[in-house]
């Protein structure tokens, strides 16, 4: 286990940041953080950023920001590597995707020309809507692999990096059980060179960045390194891994209004949450493959929240529905919609409807960030495998087998802070309290 207040290396030098797919949340993030870096906007959303821990007494007045608390990589210190199968550079790409105004691109535009991405690992078996051009070639899996790790570590030397993170922002690959070649490190290599098609390509670079001594967070619903081959390879090699989905939009609200429910003992018979999205995430889940494994991912939070085995009168028949249309006149600027039917008192129902007008990029890229630079801490402090304590960020927590996930973003938000208590040496916040009125 961690020791409290263990030795954390500092964050010398560059950091490389290697984000596999440039559309509209890596392209949002990366010119995000050059506009911040010329002071021209703010980190709005980033913990890391703009968050603050409280350390001891409520009378002591230590409030920090986190990042004056833990010694985090300075954004001045970010390098951008980006794999796509198709070669638009960053300012194309972000121009294509249309989060960002023009305006804003065209100021950034001779530093986002020079981020080009490197040509893909891909198989449209996996991503059945898009068809790409950058992509690589290779006999077998390993083979692919072999050229990734190749590749980073030419990042890494061109861009003169001291550490490196990789987050996955690319599409949603087609839902996928774990298969008996995922079940051990051994039985995973074998089937790379052997081109088993239980080998997805998210897979393929999660194990060349852990095998490169770069840890791995998944920012889609993928199995790619939720299985125990890819675990394993985290521990033997030392390196945090964390997953999946990036929490944003509708999920976000669904684990902010749940454990309110829950927390004042009101019931639950329904959920229906519908979406319409215009971006090209929009049309890979149009495809019922890759559908299927953001519903599987959108639909489990309320379960674990609501824990209806333990309040079988308030939860054991809700419905839940999830849906996604693609609807292309919105574009990245999602619309959200919940109509949820509770009851209370005596079994009164009550219903409520939340319609969030959200931004799709504009929520996935603060939590890329903070992904990155708190992904970078695990690997200075030896945290490795499975990071439990970065849930907050998603929807879908990877824990350790004999676990639940945890849902709820209250409790989620306590293990991260805690976390970093730990890290530094400092007492836990119970909120007791009593010591106050003694
Ligand atoms: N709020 C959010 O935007 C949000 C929230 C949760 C999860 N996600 C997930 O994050 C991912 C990125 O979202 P987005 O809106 O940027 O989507 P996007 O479609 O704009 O970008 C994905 C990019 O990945 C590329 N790509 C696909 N397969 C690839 C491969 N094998 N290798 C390299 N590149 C590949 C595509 O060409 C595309 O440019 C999606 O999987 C999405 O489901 C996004």
């Amino acid at each position: 286990m961690l020791q409290k207040g263990a030795p954390i290396a500092e964050p010398k030098g560059k950091l490389g940041v290697l984000l596999v797919g440039m559309g509209a949340v890596t392209t949002t993030f990366i010119a995000g953080v050059e506009a911040i870096r010329r002071g021209l906007a703010s980190p709005i959303g980033s913990l890391t950023q703009m968050g603050t821990i409280r350390l001891g007494k409520r009378t002591d007045g230590r409030s920090p920001l986190i990042k004056d608390f833990v010694p985090l990589a300075g954004l001045d210190d970010l390098v951008f590597g980006t794999w796509d199968i198709f070669d638009e550079n960053c300012y194309e790409a972000a121009m294509h995707a249309g989060v960002l105004e023009k305006e804003l691109l065209v100021q950034l535009k001779p530093q986002l020309s020079k981020v080009k991405p490197m040509p893909a690992v891909f198989d449209q078996e996996y991503v059945k809507r898009l068809s790409g051009t950058h992509l690589k070639k290779g006999r077998t899996k390993m083979s692919l692999a072999e050229q990734l790790m190749e590749e980073i570590a030419e990042f890494k030397k061109k861009n003169r990096c001291s550490r490196m993170v990789m987050v996955w922002c690319a599409s949603t690959e087609v839902f996928i059980k774990p298969h008996p070649v995922h079940k051990n490190l051994a039985a995973f290599e074998k089937a790379m060179r052997e081109n088993h098609k239980a080998i997805a390509p998210s897979m393929i670079y999660a194990y060349a960045a852990l095998k490169s001594g770069v840890g791995f967070a998944n920012g889609a619903p993928n199995l790619t390194v939720d299985i125990p081959a890819l675990i394993e390879l985290a521990e033997k090699q030392n390196l945090p891994i964390c997953g999946k989905d990036f929490k944003t939009g509708q999920t976000l609200m669904k684990t902010i209004v749940a454990p309110g429910l829950k927390a004042r003992m009101l019931g639950l018979h329904g959920w229906y949450s519908t979406n319409i999205l215009g971006n090209r995430d929009g049309e890979v889940l149009d495809d019922p493959g890759s559908f299927k494994t953001k519903e599987e991912s959108k639909l489990s939070v309320l379960e674990y929240i609501l824990q209806p085995q333990i309040y079988p009168e308030l939860y054991s028949d809700f419905s839940h529905l999830v849906r996604i249309n693609y609807y292309p006149p919105r574009g990245d600027n999602k619309e959200g919609w919940d109509n949820i039917d509770i009851f209370g008192w005596l079994g009164y129902p009550m219903q409520i409807k939340i319609d969030f007008l959200c931004r799709d990029s504009i929520l996935a890229a603060p939590i890329v960030l903070d992904l990155a630079l708190f992904m970078d801490l695990a690997q200075r402090t030896g945290m490795r495998g499975i990071q439990e304590w970065l849930s907050f960020y998603f929807k879908s927590p990877m824990c350790a087998p004999k676990l639940y996930p945890e849902h709820d973003l209250f409790i989620q938000l306590m293990k991260l802070k805690n976390t970093l208590r730990h890290l530094r040496g400092e007492e836990m916040i119970t909120h007791l309290g009593l010591e106050y009125y003694d």
